[in-house]
């Protein structure tokens, strides 16, 4: 397809490019009154991720409305377990909750590897949607959690602060562990693939639980599995977000992954080091830099651009953009850096 901005996607080969391409991650949804609208006229969060009319409407939303580069597919990481067989609700003022968690061996022989054609149709139809409807303006990202986040929310049945239960298992029941991993890895596959197929451009894994543990388990059970992802992708470019795991960038370099994410806590200048020159960084601006004042914004902005340089770089922010962010601010974020001159 030819598209009238591919920024992100030169970006992520490493190819030179005219200004800085620029998305947020957890843009659509969360912070437009647009986005609640909808998703008020709905009974769940759920049901709005099942109807791929409306999936995909907030999904075209934040390139309207906030001109960034690159669509990303209204959808959550969570539908992966959902479709292995372990459903999760979306609480109000709480978040995700499996009311059935894996406890014990049996929970991880019935799970099945997800079909993605059937499973998660909804998703595939969203996409392609999606593409119609754009028709070309931006790329679109698919995505879907890495392995080690997937399980630990399965593990843990909610979100958590320690997520000492997920870790307590790969500690007890390692061999367990790594059988639950194949699943969701063989999932996981299957799933981006599809997504693909169906007109992503560029995909995203989220590891959103990368930084909470030591370095020879991430090893382990994180890098060995976002290493298969790396290896069955080849068709499309794939980046990978492990937060927290600045301590992994050197063995992340490693993978076939086209682009690092790189978390607010990390100096740009400590990613390259670790990362080297042949892989795209995204990041990193701390989203509570948001909520400062506009002049603060744009001097933080410029000094990230800076940091991380024009080559190889998506510009975001370091993790998901707050549901209570003001929209504006997002929008001079972003203005900030297509107005930045290189
Ligand atoms: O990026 C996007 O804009 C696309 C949509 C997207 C959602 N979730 C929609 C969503 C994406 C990419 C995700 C990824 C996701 N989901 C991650 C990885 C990224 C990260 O933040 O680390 C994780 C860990 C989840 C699991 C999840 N989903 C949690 C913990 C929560 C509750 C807290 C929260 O973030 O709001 C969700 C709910 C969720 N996922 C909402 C949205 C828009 C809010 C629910 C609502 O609107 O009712």
């Amino acid at each position: 397809m030819k598209y009238q901005n591919d920024l992100i996607l030169k970006a992520a080969w490493g190819e030179e490019v005219s200004r800085v391409p620029v998305w947020l991650m957890r843009q659509a949804g969360r912070i437009l009154p647009e986005y609640r609208e909808v998703r008020n006229s709905l009974s769940s969060f759920k049901e709005l991720v099942e109807t791929p009319e409306l999936a995909a409407e907030v999904t075209i939303q934040p390139v309207d409305i906030l001109n960034v580069d690159a669509a990303i597919i209204f959808s959550d990481i969570l539908v992966i377990p959902d479709a292995m067989g372990l459903p999760y609700v979306m609480k109000k003022g709480i978040g995700p909750v499996f009311p059935k968690k894996i406890e014990e061996p049996s929970d991880i022989k019935n799970l099945r590897v997800a079909n993605a054609q059937e499973d998660l149709h909804y998703v595939l139809e969203a996409i392609q949607i999606t593409k119609k409807r754009l028709n070309g303006r931006v790329p679109i990202i698919g995505f879907a959690g890495a392995p080690w986040t997937i399980f630990s929310y399965m593990l843990e049945g909610s979100g958590s602060k320690t997520f000492s239960q997920a870790r307590k298992f790969l500690y007890t029941e390692s061999k367990l562990a790594h059988e639950l991993l194949e699943k969701i890895t063989e999932s996981t596959i299957e799933y981006l693939k599809a997504q693909i197929d169906a007109g992503v451009e560029i995909v995203q894994v989220f590891d959103s639980w990368a930084g909470i543990l030591p370095p020879d388990q991430y090893k382990e059970f994180g890098l060995k599995y976002l290493d298969a992802i790396c290896n069955s992708i080849t068709q499309v470019p794939i980046t990978l977000f492990a937060k927290g795991a600045w301590y992994a960038y050197e063995e992340l370099a490693q993978l076939s992954c086209n682009t690092i994410g790189v978390d607010w806590n990390t100096k740009p200048s400590l990613a390259r080091e670790l990362v080297g020159s042949g892989k795209t960084l995204q990041g990193n601006l701390d989203p509570c830099m948001l909520y400062s004042t506009d002049e603060d914004i744009i001097a933080a902005t410029k000094n990230m651009l800076t940091s991380f340089g024009t080559h190889k770089y998506i510009a975001n922010l370091g993790h998901g953009v707050y549901p209570d962010t003001n929209p504006e601010k997002v929008k001079l974020f972003i203005d900030t850096i297509k107005n930045y001159k290189f």
